[in-house]
């Protein structure tokens, strides 16, 4: 991003706005003006009094201009603080929606606890370079030019001096300016990195406090933070230096005015009344050069959010169309993988190498193999979270690529490996894939998983709260939930991730009834850690290190396969 295209792109932010920008600023530069006639209508008092004419008009003027200008100055900052507030809820709804909306495979990349810093400390400084930056920058810009006006008005001579100053305070910092913005980019870095930290420690919240991993935990947020001080205090060491400059640069133009000035009156060259003007407006100056100068380093800052916004905003979206959720009873789909080959990244190894097999609509299919043979990868492939490399992959006849993500998604439930359940409440989590199930709907699919006892149990029914991520549920009930959940979408073939956590007798006696009556209705493709789930299967695919061995079902396979044989016998519950 340079020159141009980086003030374009923060222009875009502005334009939802200009028009309460525009009023804004114009009560800002009412404001100023109003400030700007303080001094002549100072004069004028001074005249009055040297001439002993009737002070009483310049002292209305002047009041009258305090006034007004203090009035008008508020309105305007309001209206500024106000249209910050805007840019940046709509930086935050445009930045959510994206991250919502990205590839699975670029989030695998990302960090969340960065995400989440870029959407709220990001765009919080995105506001200051907007309003403040931008706005405040032209009404100082203003402010500059009109002292500079009177001042040419007052004394051509002196001008010219306080002219050299601020030329040279500008080259300086000027000069600053790009080191502000390269510190600022990476103490958001390092907020975002601290966020990370921070995010890895709370997501294994337990496992953190069972490894005794406190301290270590605490040291390295510690020194993220002390990374983002650090970064900070460079930005604020920069600003600093910027801020000396000025203020130096305004007290030698000070002195040497007052010098020269002094003997240009001396000489009567010039009256009082119009160095002490002079010199007013020459303090006049300050302000306005003060915020040109803030207003360049909010510029870098903004600059190194917007950087940070725009890296997330670049990344492709998916093009997913809201389906709703099909009425009535549906059509269970089939599904073929034909010689699928497929690897997460062009730098990692080959998972599946020439995957093919065949599952008819309805009815239970189990996928079987050793753990990292590739079998929740058919599932991540079938919801498209990643896009296979070579061969076919079809659903209902149909290759997965040519039909409408929306669609293709809204045909099937899925049930993830871990963590199925979100925070919120019961009903919250059933509803969450199909919002306008009706409550026959729900009770049915409770009723279907085994879950109403446990409705009925709890307190508060549908309504309590499940914990982060389900915590407050047990494991087999955080699959029934998951699995009611998927079931509530109607979904032509459902896919369940089975948690490689044994589950008790009663839990997996629950579990088997609801896969056989489900698998009557639709076509069910498990991966299966349990003996009881892959007898009951009308199929079984064994796959092993990226492709499958054989198909069949639980007495073909016993007598056939090795490695079945050997899984059946040591790592299924054996009956
Ligand atoms: N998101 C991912 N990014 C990169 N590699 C992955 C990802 N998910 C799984 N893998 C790798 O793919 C292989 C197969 O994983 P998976 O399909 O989960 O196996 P299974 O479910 O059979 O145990 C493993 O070697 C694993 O390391
Ligand atoms: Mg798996």
């Amino acid at each position: 991003m340079k020159g141009v295209a980086v003030i374009k792109e923060l222009l875009a932010y502005v334009r939802p706005h200009r028009k309460i920008l525009i009023v804004g600023g114009l009560l800002g530069l009412i404001g100023s003006a109003a400030g700007l006639a303080m001094p002549l209508l100072a004069k004028y008092v001074v005249d009055a009094f040297g001439e002993n004419t009737s002070m009483a008009g310049p002292l209305l003027g002047l009041t009258v201009a305090v006034l007004v200008g203090a009035v008008v100055s508020a309105g305007g900052s309001y209206l500024m603080e106000r249209t910050g507030e805007g840019i940046v809820l709509g930086a935050r709804r445009g930045l959510v929606d994206r991250m919502l909306r990205l590839k699975v495979a670029d989030v695998d990349r990302l960090k969340p606890g960065d995400l989440m810093s870029r959407v709220t400390s990001d765009t919080t400084l995105l506001r200051a370079v907007l309003t403040n930056g931008i706005v405040e920058s032209v009404s100082a810009a203003f402010m500059l030019v009109g002292a500079i006006v009177m001042m040419a008005a007052m004394d051509g001579v002196l001008l010219l001096i306080t002219l050299l100053v601020v030329v040279v305070i500008g080259a300086l910092v000027a000069l600053i300016m790009p080191k502000i913005r390269r510190a600022q980019t990476h103490a958001q870095e390092a907020v975002g990195e601290m966020g990370a930290v921070l995010d890895r420690a709370l997501q294994a919240y337990r496992t953190v406090k069972a490894s005794g991993a406190e301290e270590r935990e605490i040291a390295e947020v510690g020194e993220a933070a002390v990374r983002a001080r650090d970064r900070g205090l460079q930005v604020a060491g920069w600003t600093s230096l910027a801020g000396v400059a000025t203020w130096m640069a305004v007290q030698i133009a000070f002195l040497c005015v007052l010098g020269v000035g002094g003997s240009r009156v001396a000489s009567g060259a010039l009256e009082v009344s119009s160095l002490i003007a002079f010199l007013l407006y020459l303090f006049y100056l300050v302000p306005p050069i003060g915020q040109l100068v803030q207003g360049g380093v909010q510029l870098q800052q903004g600059l190194a959010a917007l950087k940070r916004i725009r890296e997330i905003e670049e990344l492709p979206a998916e093009p997913t169309e809201p389906v709703r959720v099909a009425q009535g009873s549906v059509e269970p789909v089939g599904v073929t993988f034909e010689d699928v080959v497929f690897r997460y990244g062009d730098d990692r190894p080959i998972v599946h190498d020439g995957v093919t097999f065949e599952v008819p609509p309805g009815g239970l299919t189990a996928l079987v193999g050793p753990s990292g043979a590739g079998k929740s990868t058919v599932f991540a492939l079938l919801e498209r979270f990643y896009d296979h490399q070579g061969g076919t992959i079809r659903i209902g006849g149909r290759d997965i690529r040519d039909w409408p993500l929306g669609e293709l998604r809204a045909a099937l439930g899925y049930v993830e490996q871990d963590a199925p359940v979100l925070a919120g409440t019961l009903r919250e989590n059933l509803l969450f894939a199909a919002m306008d199930a009706t409550d026959e709907e729900l009770r049915r699919a409770l009723a279907r998983t085994r879950l109403d006892d446990l409705v009925a149990r709890l307190p508060e029914g549908l309504e309590t709260a499940v914990g982060h991520r389900g915590v407050l549920l047990s494991g087999g009930e955080r699959q029934r939930v998951a699995i009611a959940r998927a079931l509530l979408r109607k979904p032509r073939l459902l896919l369940l991730d089975e948690a490689t956590s044994q589950l008790d007798a009663v839990n997996e006696l629950r579990l088997r009834e609801v896969i056989a009556e489900v698998a009557a209705e639709t076509t069910v493709l498990v991966i299966a850690h349990r003996l009881s789930t892959v007898t009951n299967a009308d199929r079984i695919v064994v796959m092993e290190s990226g492709g499958v061995r054989a198909v069949g079902t639980h007495d073909e396979l016993v007598g056939l396969d090795d490695l079945y044989r050997e899984l059946a016998a040591t790592q299924f519950l054996v009956s």
